[in-house]
């Protein structure tokens, strides 16, 4: 089955790079129409005259005010909460201000853009929301507690506002990637640690941003029309590597 979203209109949050305009570029091809939206409207502005039926808007998902200016403009049938930030270290290391930044972008960014955007799917009949968490919402590592918690946080929060919106026709769905290979972390993976940490992927490698299309566009489209509250991880097997 082919899945197309033409008529759909898409929002995908820190659109400017990564995993972000991927899921913009899919769901363009697809046939939606696109709001790719990040805190720099001019790289938006230049990635969204690439594609066939886009737009950019300018939004920090941190500040409740610049949600509202676009979502008070704008209404989607999609929202992909994609927009992220790691910010990683020792626990002992982590200072309030690092923990709240991540935290800050992480999960109140996620429930700011949620909030916002559902009360206008609730007038217009539902819509699809896709929360972009991590394995590492599911399972914890070294050195990532502030963004494992954050991403935990994304689960739970999917899980809630799916009780409270199915009601509405509201969808509130959870990606949960493995890791996946982008230009920022592709150093990291070059080395002795990155290579090791490859070899405790049941499946060997690491996930490419192609192959989350799957369940982008299954989240985006009426073929996942009675899922909701649904977690799902793409991660080569890694949730079940051996303890
Ligand atoms: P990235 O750093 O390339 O992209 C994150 C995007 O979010 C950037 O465009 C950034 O500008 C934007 N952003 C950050 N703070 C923002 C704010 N306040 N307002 C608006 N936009 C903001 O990272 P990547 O890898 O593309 O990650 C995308 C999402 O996928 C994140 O939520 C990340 O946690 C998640 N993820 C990524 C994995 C990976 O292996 N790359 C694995 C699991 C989850």
């Amino acid at each position: 089955m082919e899945i197309r979203l033409d008529g759909k209109r898409a929002l995908v949050t820190g659109a400017s790079g990564g995993l972000g305009l991927h899921f913009a570029n899919v769901l363009a091809v697809a046939g939606a129409t696109v709001t790719l939206a990040a805190r720099r409207l001019e790289i938006v502005t230049a990635e969204a005259a690439k594609l066939p039926n886009a737009n950019a808007a300018e939004l920090d998902v941190t500040k409740p005010a610049s949600v509202k200016k676009l979502l008070s403009d704008k209404n989607f049938d999609i929202v992909v909460n994609n927009a992220g930030i790691a910010i990683n270290g020792p626990a002992l290391d982590t200072t309030e201000e690092d923990f709240e930044r991540v935290l800050g972008t992480n999960l109140k960014g996620v429930f700011n853009v949620a909030r916002c955007a559902a009360h206008a799917m609730k007038l217009q009949g539902g819509g699809s929301i896709i929360n972009v968490a991590s394995i590492l919402g599911l399972r914890v590592s070294g050195g990532v507690a502030a963004y494992a918690a954050s991403k935990a946080g994304v689960v739970q929060l999917t899980k809630a506002l799916a009780l409270e919106w199915a009601r509405y026709d509201i969808r509130v769905n959870a990606l949960c990637p493995g890791y996946i290979e982008t230009p920022i972390n592709a150093d990291f993976f070059a080395t002795g640690a990155g290579q090791a940490l490859i070899k405790r992927i049941p499946q060997r490698r690491l996930g490419q941003a192609q192959d989350l299309d799957g369940v982008l566009l299954l989240l985006a489209s009426d073929a996942s029309r009675y899922m909701t509250g649904s977690v799902i991880a793409v991660d080569g097997g890694h949730l079940v590597s051996g303890l």
